[in-house]
């Protein structure tokens, strides 16, 4: 599967050493790197430079945090680079050999056939569900505000209803927060057992095992019935879903069977709109601590769309609106981890990684590089003006999407729902952090996450446009 590889003969390897923590300072790191992976990251990309080498037992990892590195294992050289990772293995145990997770043949037959669902015509064509579905939330909003709110779960409630509609024609509306809740508590847990080596298998009974069993269910559940309520049906309606049922293998006249067509609905349900609602997450976080930033975006609202609902045709004007959600991508980078495993040896930089090395990319740390970008740490969405003369990056020191084959397949989708949300919520609403709010930081779990005192998600004071007309 992987023959095409391109690698270099052993004896073409340097054997200057990589740098980096050695194994038994990597040991007495670990208590650290449960703490925070992402802190981790960071001290030791400072520390050791671009491409920093950890070996565990027998294994070989290779941090790599260079524009060129990354563009070789994500792109030039990236059929010798799989996705057999604890990551991937972890996720695989929630979603199954979906799109996410699997490699070679079954993903690239998979990839073409769901592609078209993403063409640029499909997503306009869901732009007036995306733009229903946000103007039925605000109206949920009215009788509760002026007031705090959980904008998190509100962003997380509403990317999954819009998933489900978009995608599979159904209306989880009434379910999100059970469903949302399921697929949190799966995500935590293996974080939590892929970060902990003394967690107890899945199958002992603990109170914990048993929350991730019952989460299980619940997803396998609606799947199971979302699959076998459409099977039934005689007019099928033209989405995603539809695709897979019919969808026929040239070679062997096959069709999917229903534990792949699981396995694809459940990962795109997931990482269909936990990415999203995250980047909005964070997106509201950075507007309402950047009033100025927030006044600029309700002034170019104002200007394009008026007082109407924002829509598909809208988007190509909402400049700042889209500057906005880059820079939020840059800051937060919701997927903040891709990892991959080398087939066979290879040089990464000028460095030699043998075969079998896990290589670990950050997205979060490349897109904060200060030898990439000016004032890493500071939202700055005029940095993305198409008329910008002050800076340019790399173009794999900015990754949200991924990059390469693997790119995101939702890439266009997740930035015109975002665009959408945005505007819609920020020409009705002006958020403030909530008063009394304690410091907020970033859980890096399978996406980046609001945490305050140790509970995730985000209390933000919304107030409706009327009453901070003062603004
Ligand atoms: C802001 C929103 C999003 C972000 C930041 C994001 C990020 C990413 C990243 C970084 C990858 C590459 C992972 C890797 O190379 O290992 C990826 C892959 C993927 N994403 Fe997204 N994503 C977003 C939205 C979406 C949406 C809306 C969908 C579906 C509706 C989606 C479905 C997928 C799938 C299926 C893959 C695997 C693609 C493949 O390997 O062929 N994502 N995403």
């Amino acid at each position: 599967m992987y023959n095409q590889a391109r690698t270099e003969p052993d004896k073409a390897l340097p054997d200057r050493p990589t740098p980096g923590p050695g194994s038994l300072k990597l040991l007495f790191s670990i208590p650290r790197i449960q703490r925070n992976p992402l802190m981790y990251l960071l001290d030791c990309t400072q520390q050791y430079g671009d491409v920093v080498h950890f070996k565990a037992g027998d294994q070989d990892a290779f941090f790599i945090n260079s524009p060129t590195a990354i563009k070789h294992v994500l792109q030039d050289n990236h059929r010798n680079y799989t996705k057999d990772t604890i990551q991937y293995h972890q996720l695989a145990t929630v979603a199954g050999r979906g799109l996410l997770t699997s490699d070679g043949e079954i993903w690239l037959s998979h990839r073409r056939l769901m592609q078209p669902a993403f063409h640029p015509r499909q997503i306009e064509a869901m732009a007036s569900t995306i733009s229903a579905a946000t103007q039925d939330m605000l109206a949920g909003w009215c009788d509760r505000l002026p007031g705090l709110m959980d904008i998190d779960a509100e962003m997380l409630r509403l990317t999954l209803r819009i998933a489900g509609l978009t995608l599979f024609s159904i209306d989880l509306n009434h379910e999100t927060s059970r469903l949302t809740r399921a697929i949190l508590t799966a995500l935590d847990h293996i974080v939590y057992r892929a970060s902990n080596f003394l967690a107890l298998p899945d199958h002992i009974p603990t109170p914990r095992n048993r929350r991730f069993q019952a989460a299980l269910r619940t997803l396998d559940q609606t799947v199971s019935q979302l699959i076998e309520t459409r099977r039934k049906m005689r007019d099928r309606p033209d989405d995603l879903l539809s695709a897979l049922l019919n969808a026929v293998d040239t070679e062997t006249g096959q069709q999917l069977d229903n534990r792949a067509i699981r396995d694809e609905v459940l990962t795109l349900l997931i990482a269909g709109h936990e990415t999203t609602a995250s980047a909005l997450t964070w997106a509201w976080h950075l507007l309402a601590t950047h009033p100025e930033a927030q006044e600029a975006l309700r002034r170019e609202i104002a200007q394009v769309v008026g007082s109407r609902a924002p829509q598909y045709a809208d988007l190509s004007q909402l400049i700042y609106c889209r500057q906005v959600l880059e820079e939020t991508l840059r800051l937060y980078p919701p997927a903040w981890l891709i990892t991959r495993r080398a087939a066979q040896a290879d040089q990464l930089d000028g460095h030699a990684v043998p075969a079998g090395a896990i290589v670990i990319i950050s997205p979060y740390t490349i897109q904060r590089h200060p030898a990439h970008w000016i004032e890493p740490d500071r939202f700055k969405p005029e940095r993305f003006s198409p008329n910008r003369t002050d800076q340019s990056w790399p173009r794999f020191a900015y990754i949200p999407f991924g990059a390469g084959p693997r790119i995101c397949i939702g890439q266009n989708f997740g930035i015109i729902e975002a665009m959408l949300i945005l505007a819609s919520v920020a020409q009705q609403y002006w958020f403030e952090p909530a008063p009394t709010q304690a410091a907020i930081s970033i859980a890096p779990l399978v996406t980046l996450r609001p945490n305050v005192k140790g509970r995730h998600g985000l209390q933000l004071r919304a107030l409706p446009r009327l009453a901070s007309s003062a603004h």
